[in-house]
């Protein structure tokens, strides 16, 4: 297999292209992460988690709080080595495909003195150690993708959250990583923001066709934007379930109406909390 910074791009494939780009361009396999502790027993966070993403899929992972969902993201984006199992990335063992992924927090973390435009060619300014004109329009057209187009000299500041948000996702697409990481993107946005940007999100992913993994807590928008959810059990977070959303595109918030939408979304939610007849009842 090819690893993802090796694979032609040109518009006729050999047949060796056609065979890498139908392998997942991620692959969790057997996959462990257990953390010493100063005091008392290792925490096992995760433990033989497996789980497949193949190219241009929003997957999104989802399941209790201390399930391991950050823990997944920090290994795909190469900041922790699992203690066992493989991680791979367009193919490779070794994380070779690091440079090909981005990731959004939930808080948009943008330097604080630096303008909007210059948030968003900062990670060019680390990896090449200048910026260079084709760079900069580069970063106006992600910023008009985000909707920020005339915010590109203000100072992060002077922005609302969701749109510092929108510039933070417009910062995790300049250096073109085919695999975006998401953690939480929006939860810390009022719900009506939230909405906004999940069709956003949509938005860009029809226009981009990243890779998306997304943690999230809301079932609803891990039905909406999702092609597949995978459901974690707590911890040791395990695969607990992988649901394929099968439910026609474009989507829109008008989508969660369907009888469809509402059956994976009870799934899921019985996947989580129990069968609703075994839930604890809530005064
Ligand atoms: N560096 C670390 N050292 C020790 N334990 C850790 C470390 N990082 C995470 N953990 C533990 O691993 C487990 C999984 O953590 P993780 O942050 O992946 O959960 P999560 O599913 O993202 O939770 P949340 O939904 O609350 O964000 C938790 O029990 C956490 O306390
Ligand atoms: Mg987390």
């Amino acid at each position: 297999m090819l690893a993802v910074s090796d694979m032609p791009t040109g518009k006729n494939p050999t047949p060796d292209a056609d065979a890498a780009a139908s392998k997942p361009l991620i692959e969790l396999s057997h996959v462990g992460v257990t953390f010493p502790t100063k005091r008392g027993d290792p925490v096992v966070a995760v433990e033989d988690f497996n789980l497949n993403i193949a190219r241009e899929e929003i997957v999104s992972l989802v399941g209790p709080s201390g399930c391991g969902k950050s823990t997944v993201l920090r290994m795909l984006a190469g900041l922790l080595k699992p203690t066992s199992g493989d991680v791979w990335i367009g193919g490779d063992p070794n994380l070779r495909g690091f440079s090909e992924v981005a990731i959004v927090f939930q808080r948009a973390t943008l330097l604080p003195w630096l303008t909007i435009l210059k948030n968003v060619l900062y990670p060019v300014r680390v990896l090449k150690g200048r910026v260079g004109a084709e760079d900069i329009a580069r970063a106006h057209d992600l910023l008009a993708l985000v909707g920020l187009d005339d915010m590109a000299e203000r100072m992060p500041h002077e922005l609302s959250g969701g749109m510092q948000q929108r510039a933070a996702i417009a910062r995790s697409l300049i250096l073109d990583a085919k695999i975006l990481l998401m953690d939480e993107p929006f939860g810390a946005l009022d719900a009506l923001t939230r909405e906004d940007l999940q069709l956003d999100l949509l938005d860009i992913h029809a226009r981009t066709k990243k890779t998306i993994l997304l943690v999230t807590h809301s079932i609803n928008e891990a039905v909406l934007l999702s092609d597949r959810v995978a459901v974690m059990s707590a911890r040791p977070g395990r695969l607990q379930d992988l649901i394929e959303i099968d439910i026609p595109k474009p989507r829109s918030h008008e989508s969660a109406a369907l009888p469809a939408f509402i059956e994976y979304s009870q799934r899921i939610r019985d996947d989580i909390f129990g069968p609703r007849g075994h839930r604890k009842a809530v005064s």
